[in-house]
């Protein structure tokens, strides 16, 4: 778990040409709701490629805390013996969630509509983040909640004894609260419907649907608009976790900006709620390529291309794109600080509540390498270097694994490197960076004790 060791200082140095083959762990969003949805059906799911990150492994051992029995068979393959929607007993221990906020808000989720008590706490990055806009649906199925103000953690649920279905329109884009809603809308008998204006990632749905739950979704001029009848019987399923996009970004974007790279990153899950970066990369004329175009398990699937672009261009990214790229915002702005001209991102409020702030974050860090960034409270504006990114300094990470990871690639390209002060946040969800990224090529060191 993050946030309680010691920290691990890391820098990466301007390194030649990145070659080879990126094999990424599984997805975070999809590893999540396997085990959470394998807790809530009666029997046994069976998980390959299940991400072994810190935040999965959390969740990991709450639905073990809450009655599922949970099994690593080793090489990724897991499987979780179900207690059935409605079956979850009350913890006898607080509910540590690390750094998570996915793992936190659907578990919330999963226990508001049972008649037991749950107190949830995180590390120092999860307990400032804003937790009210779960417990407040949660309050409309009958859960209490007492946490600290606005909701923030460490925070005690007790769900609601008899819960009643609720109609939900989402205040803000997403998928954690909805995912929330939707999982206490399983113990509630009758319709639960939750109503999203932007699209957010859809696994829940999807998932739900796989495991034999009566789920429809309509889009209509209101929004998107997801109608689950409650009290079903989850089945349990055969997963196997595709690989996740959101990691993937990683070397993907390290070979864009390292001269003379040619990486090809297989078997990417190119759901349109989560492949906003790619489609962005190439209107910026990255060199990054779809190749063998498939289906699998019902989603595109492709082996991702990419190699040194230096011509990419600064562009608009529209913001009616953020929630399909939300997590990628921070290498985005590290690709676009190689760009020639301005990238401006808008729409992208919610960065200033992810692990950190992320804008704050990218933008303090990317401005000590030598980048302009303008920013307010929903854009920033990143002004491109033409390749020439001086960098040599030294990021704070404040326990985001995606700003830790994309300073040290920022470092690849960089005239004089880049460090950060803390790389143990990485192994939340991406736990083989530092292998996987040498492999390739990568010069990154840790450079603590
Ligand atoms: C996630 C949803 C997104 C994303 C997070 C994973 C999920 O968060 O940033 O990394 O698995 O549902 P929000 O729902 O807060 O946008």
């Amino acid at each position: 778990m993050s946030g309680h060791g010691a920290v691990i200082p890391m820098t990466s140095q301007k390194c030649g040409a990145l070659t080879g083959q990126a094999d990424v762990p599984g997805d975070k969003s999809i590893s999540h709701r396997a085990l959470i949805l394998g807790a809530l059906s009666v029997g046994e799911t069976r998980i390959q490629g299940l991400l072994e990150g810190d935040d999965v492994l959390d969740t990991a051992k709450a639905m073990q805390v809450f009655g599922a029995e949970v099994i690593k068979h080793g090489g990724g393959a897991w499987s979780v013996h179900g207690v059935g929607v409605g079956g979850f007993s009350e913890p006898d221990c607080i509910i540590n969630c690390g750094n998570s906020g996915t793992g936190v808000r659907l578990i919330m989720g999963a226990m508001a509509t049972s008649p037991i008590v749950a107190t949830f706490t995180g590390d120092q990055s999860l307990n400032k983040r804003p937790m009210a806009r779960v417990t407040d649906p949660l309050a409309l199925f009958g859960a209490q909640s007492y946490g600290r103000s606005e909701g923030r953690l460490p925070l005690t649920i007790m769900g609601a004894n008899e819960a009643v279905p609720v109609h939900y329109k989402v205040p803000v884009p997403s998928a954690q609260v909805k995912s929330a809603v939707l999982l206490a809308g399983l113990n509630a008998p009758g319709q639960t419907v939750v109503i999203e204006k932007e699209t957010t990632r859809d696994h829940t749905e999807r998932m739900l649907v796989g495991f034999g739950a009566e789920l429809s979704v309509e889009d209509n001029a209101k929004g998107r608009i997801i109608t689950l009848t409650g009290q079903p019987e989850l089945r349990p399923q055969d997963i196997i976790v595709p690989r996740d996009p959101s990691s993937a970004a990683f070397p993907i974007c390290a070979a864009l900006i390292v001269e003379g790279s040619d990486v090809l990153v297989p078997n990417i899950g190119l759901n349109p709620t989560r492949a906003g970066l790619f489609y962005t990369l190439q209107e910026m004329g990255a060199d990054l390529e779809f190749e063998n175009m498939r289906e699998e398990g019902g989603e595109p699937v492709a082996d991702l291309h990419a190699k040194y672009s230096p011509n990419m261009k600064g562009i608009e990214v529209p913001p009616e794109r953020a929630a399909s790229m939300i997590d990628e915002y921070p290498i985005l702005s590290v690709v676009a600080s190689f760009a020639h001209g301005v990238t401006r991102m808008h729409g992208v409020k919610e960065l200033r509540v992810k692990e950190s702030d992320r804008i704050e974050a990218m933008a303090t860090g990317l401005r000590a390498a030598g980048v302009t960034v303008e920013d307010g409270p929903d854009w920033w504006h990143v002004h491109g270097l033409q390749g020439y990114v001086p960098g040599g300094t030294t990021a704070a990470t404040h326990l985001d694994h995606r700003i830790a990871m994309s300073f040290l690639i920022l470092g690849l390209g960089a005239e004089n490197g880049m460090s950060i002060d803390d790389g143990v946040p990485v192994a939340t969800s991406f736990p083989i960076f530092e292998p996987l990224m040498e492999q390739l090529g990568a010069s990154i060191f840790r450079t603590g004790a």
